[in-house]
């Protein structure tokens, strides 16, 4: 490998010696997601229904919250950009990949990993309105209420959370850290902050 793509992050044995803590232990993850599963079951018996997983943040939840679902549903993907390799939110969201089916006349269930500022949410559902699904939703696992910049509607929350720099579970810092198997509080000195 040449210098220039090093990158000492890949020096490091184990991603958990980053974690200061852990929010959300797989047990209740689990747990949580079954019971979300359930919701969409009851709610959407014998109607059409398309899941739409914002990219990449939500894979893990969404790979999850599917097989928790045991009503026919089809899913679709859509990528958007806020962050950059930073840790706060922009304001801006570029579209990077837009859905591959028309959602004209659908019930549509927006999966995400987690609610911010909101602009992400507040754009995607503005633009995904536009198209006239017969119902549009939103579901995130994760809610961070106290950085929310923008009023959005959210239907289902799995947990709602504190103010701190999380990963794991298909959160990311600089697209690393998601494969971890909780959510936990990254420790400041990883993205260069004092402890
Ligand atoms: C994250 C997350 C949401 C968005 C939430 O995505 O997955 O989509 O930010 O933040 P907001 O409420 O402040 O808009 P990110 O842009 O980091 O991309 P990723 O999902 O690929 O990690």
């Amino acid at each position: 490998m040449s210098a220039s793509f090093h990158r000492p992050i890949f020096d490091k044995v184990s991603l958990h010696q980053d974690i200061a803590k852990v929010l959300v232990d797989e047990v209740s993850l689990r747990q949580r997601v079954r019971e979300l599963g359930e919701i969409i079951n009851r709610e959407y018996a014998h109607k059409d229904l398309l899941l739409v997983s914002v990219l990449k943040g939500s894979i893990i939840f969404m790979a999850d919250l599917i097989r928790a679902i045991t009503i026919p549903h089809e899913i679709d993907f859509m990528a958007t950009s806020s962050y950059g390799a930073g840790v706060s939110s922009s304001g801006v969201v570029r579209i990077l990949k837009d859905l591959n089916t028309s959602i004209e006349g659908r019930n549509v269930i927006i999966v995400e990993d987690i609610i911010d500022s909101g602009h992400t949410l507040n754009y995607l559902a503005r633009i995904l309105q536009e198209r006239r699904p017969a119902s549009l939703r939103i579901m995130t696992l994760l809610d961070k209420p106290e950085r929310r910049e923008v009023d959005i509607h959210v239907d289902w929350v799995g947990f709602s959370i504190p103010n701190e720099f999380v990963v794991g579970y298909g959160l990311d810092y600089n697209e690393i850290y998601r494969n971890l198997p909780y959510i936990g509080v990254l420790k400041p000195s990883v993205y260069g902050a004092p402890e």
